[in-house]
């Protein structure tokens, strides 16, 4: 039986006694992937020049085929990125729109995947436009309709979050593609919070484009992510940098996009078998079920109520803040006024009113979050 919570807790560098429930910002990596990571690093400054030219091809192949093999994907289709908004940017970036095209996105689209949209929407002459979600407790039915009755015949794109930044909300993506495709549309997976809180089998999903990030729940060294195409999207697609591997196909032009330092990528493996380790599945079932657990009791707390009503949660949920409305610079002063109060929990705004972002991940266990209640409300006296 693994253990979890504080027992487990001296896994991660996190400093000891301050409050996190927050891994959904930035991850946060575990010891034995910084070692992994660091060894990658030592065999560059070993000899850069046999490690860049003969070394790193091969590995990066390598890793690509572990994480394929976790999302039950080809390799092939598998390129490696920066980060979700990277790979988000290259599908953008690549495609031509004509005016008064429109691409879709969530209401609740994460905030620079929402720029890189207004920036190619712009220099095409083209629209954004937006689904609206109902906050709190959407169904998924509600969020399913509202994109579909989004789509126009000018529609040209969808950008769908897999799990919401600033909701948490797991949006109906099955359904959601579905409708996209039956009337032509393609559609673009952000699932910068997919890989690690839920399970992925990406050729089922059967999406266009599916940006993942690896640094996040799956705890590999922070700059790991990846961009999935379907083999018929992979043509025309290039990543936001052009290099060396420029019209050499889908794979050379990603693999290559400049010097830099490949040793977050290559860390996957190491932080793939650290989440096999700790359970895989059964870890995410685990963290799915403190994070409504947690956010029940918070919000029992605080006398205030979830952001997912009946709704499934991932490894993140939502819990309404004791707080008359306020504005985005209020938000962000009590933010900083917490973390110097010793917790580390994200704050959304919906309608005015402040929601916290409770995060669970291994490390975590209820107490934590009755700790960061009580700073919560310490805090807001
Ligand atoms: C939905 C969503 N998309 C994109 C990103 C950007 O991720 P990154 O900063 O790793 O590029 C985030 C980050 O939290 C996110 O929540």
């Amino acid at each position: 039986m693994t253990s979890y919570g504080s027992a487990i807790r001296d896994e991660w560098a996190l400093a000891p006694g301050y409050v996190t429930v927050n891994h959904g910002s930035f991850g946060a990596t575990p010891r034995a992937v910084l070692a992994a990571q660091q060894m990658w690093r030592d065999r560059m400054e070993d000899q850069p020049s046999r490690f860049f030219r003969s070394i790193v091809p091969a590995a990066l192949r390598d890793a690509a085929a572990a994480l394929a093999s976790f999302l039950n994907a080809d390799s092939a289709d598998l390129a490696f990125v920066t980060n979700a908004t990277q790979g988000c940017n290259a599908v953008l970036r690549s495609l031509a729109f004509a005016p008064s095209d429109e691409i879709l996105v969530l209401g609740h689209v994460y905030g620079a995947v929402r720029n890189t949209v207004r920036y190619v929407a712009s220099r095409h002459a083209a629209t954004m436009v937006e689904a609206p979600i109902p906050f709190p407790r959407p169904d998924a039915d509600t969020i399913a309709a509202n994109v579909a009755a989004a789509i126009t015949p000018r529609t040209r794109l969808a950008v769908i979050d897999h799990i919401t930044s600033s909701s948490a909300l797991i949006t109906p993506l099955p359904a959601i593609i579905a409708a996209c495709h039956a009337k032509g549309v393609p559609v673009l997976v952000d699932g910068a919070h997919g890989p690690g809180q839920v399970t992925l089998d990406l050729p089922a999903l059967n999406a266009d484009w599916y940006v993942g990030n690896c640094h996040k729940w799956l705890n590999a060294a922070k700059g790991c992510a990846f961009l999935w195409a379907r083999h018929d999207r992979q043509t025309d697609l290039h990543p936001a940098v052009i290099s060396h591997g420029y019209g050499k196909g889908f794979l050379a032009e990603f693999d290559w996009t400049g010097t830099w330092d490949p040793s977050a990528l290559l860390s996957i493996t190491a932080a793939l078998e650290f989440h096999a380790r700790l359970g895989g599945p059964t870890l995410r079932a685990r963290n799915a079920a403190l994070a409504a657990e947690a956010a029940a009791m918070v919000a029992a707390r605080f006398g205030t109520e979830t952001g997912h009503g009946n709704q499934p949660t991932g490894s993140m949920a939502m819990v309404r803040l004791p707080a008359p409305a306020m504005d985005a610079p209020a938000m962000l002063a009590l933010r900083d006024r917490l973390l110097d109060a010793g917790t580390d929990v994200p704050l959304h705004l919906h309608a005015g009113q402040a929601w916290l972002r409770l995060s669970a991940q291994a490390y975590n266990e209820l107490d934590d979050y009755a700790r960061m209640a009580d700073i919560v409300l310490a805090t807001l006296r």
